[in-house]
């Protein structure tokens, strides 16, 4: 097995009887020279010691938000950017809650929310807290911040029940873990080119003709990559939403700007197409602002296909080319149209008919189709677009790693 020098984890302990796990876990990334560093909760310390976790990690346990000492020697800050991942093993229903509302009233709070890192987490509870609907609806929110989340299992719990809340094996949070930092270091060598939000093509100097994109879902797809660890270039027309970090965005505003930065940035390995490229542009623009008048008659032509030119190109097409299908009827047989006439490897079909979801909403809901017909249409029904993103960039990760 390869190791892990050079990877950097935080760890976040809570209060649970499992906490003694989380010893078996560290010893697990130390065997693999993972660099450790721990906090505890105040509730944690009444399982488990900082003295034991320090021995075990070799590295620096923290436990107090205004510590004067830590945050002198590294801020809250700095904590959260220092690691690689974040691992909050066990994750009591407590925290899970506090979470999910974004409080920060001790330091492994506030790391959590400053943090932009992946973050695990291994939930640990009594079975009625696990099926309780408070706690379902936590985690639901906290898998659409992109949380991931590493089981629990089902059997006898320390309160004496049976069922599903105990904490995973230390071997499986271990794995899971290794394999997303492995994954992550091998992606870096993987270039990812993602287009995104509306396109303008301009009648006169003040004037475009647009749609209602908002870019939201190409954003959350780019995050999602390069939190992979994807080398991800999002080409993006006009929008006012933030770039993640380590993305290089190229900024546009036609589709003739789009198509040139998109030349600029081939050879890519993954190209995805989420941009709602405008299909018509002005055959002239009028080099001066247009006079009022009673009627006016656009002379319009086609634009320049983005997909298509980088799908059909001959020394340079990605080998995984994924476009999107915009549709308002008959979804999937438009889609699987578009799938073959753009030569594409994957089509997604998103249904923009409904008004809370689609363009310019958080929410989406799209249907996978895939070239390869040994491979099954697959839906992901309506959920946010940052979820959409991790499933479909999990996809992706799956299709690279089996060849
Ligand atoms: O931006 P949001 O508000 O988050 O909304 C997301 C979205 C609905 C815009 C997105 O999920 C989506 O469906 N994008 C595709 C929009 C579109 O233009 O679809 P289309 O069916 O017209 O085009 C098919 C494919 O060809 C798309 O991958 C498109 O990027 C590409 N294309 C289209 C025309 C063109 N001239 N060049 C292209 O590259």
């Amino acid at each position: 097995m390869k190791d892990l020098t050079n990877k950097k984890i935080l760890f976040i302990i809570c209060g649970g009887i499992s906490a003694y796990k989380s010893l078996e876990t560290i010893r697990l990334f130390k065997k693999y020279n993972a660099e450790i560093k721990t906090i505890l909760t105040k509730s944690a310390k009444e399982f488990v010691t900082p003295l034991s976790i320090s021995s075990l990690s070799q590295g620096k346990v923290y436990d107090d938000l205004f510590n004067l000492e830590n945050e002198a020697e590294m801020d809250h800050i700095s904590l959260s950017r220092w690691a690689d991942v974040i691992i909050i093993a066990p994750a009591t229903a407590n925290t899970i809650a506090k979470l999910s509302f974004g409080s920060s009233d001790d330091l492994a709070s506030t790391v959590i929310l400053a943090s932009n890192k992946q973050i695990f987490l291994a939930p640990a509870m009594n079975v009625r807290m696990w099926e309780h609907q408070s706690t379902k609806d936590n985690l639901k929110t906290l898998k659409n911040f992109g949380y991931k989340v590493i089981g629990p299992v089902t059997g006898d719990m320390a309160c004496g029940e049976y069922g599903e809340g105990k904490m995973s094996d230390p071997i499986d949070i271990f794995n899971e873990i290794k394999d997303f930092l492995l994954n992550k270091q091998k992606n870096k060598k993987i270039k990812a080119l993602i287009t995104a939000g509306p396109t303008y093509e301009y009648l006169d100097p003040v004037r475009f003709i647009s749609n209602k994109s908002s870019g939201k879902q190409g954003f959350e797809i780019a995050k999602s990559l390069s939190k992979k660890g994807f080398n991800t270039t999002l080409i993006s027309g006009p929008t006012n939403l933030e770039v993640g970090e380590n993305i290089n965005l190229v900024k546009v505003e036609t589709a003739e700007e789009m198509l040139k930065a998109t030349q600029q940035n081939l050879p890519a390995d993954i190209a995805i197409f989420s941009a709602a490229v405008a299909d018509f542009k002005l055959k002239k623009m009028s080099s001066t602002k247009i006079k009022k008048q009673d009627n006016l008659t656009l002379n319009l032509e086609k634009n320049v296909d983005i997909l298509h030119y980088v799908s059909n190109h001959n020394s340079m097409r990605p080998k995984l080319v994924i476009g999107f299908a915009a549709e308002t009827d008959q979804l999937n047989e438009n889609a699987i149209q578009k799938l073959s006439n753009k030569n594409c490897d994957w089509i997604i079909a998103n249904d923009v008919s409904k008004n809370n979801s689609g363009f310019n909403s958080d929410y989406n809901e799209v249907v996978i189709h895939y070239k390869d017909n040994k491979k099954k249409t697959e839906k992901l029904s309506f959920r946010k677009k940052s979820e959409i993103s991790e499933e479909i960039v999990d996809r992706i990760v799956n299709h690279i790693s089996n060849g």
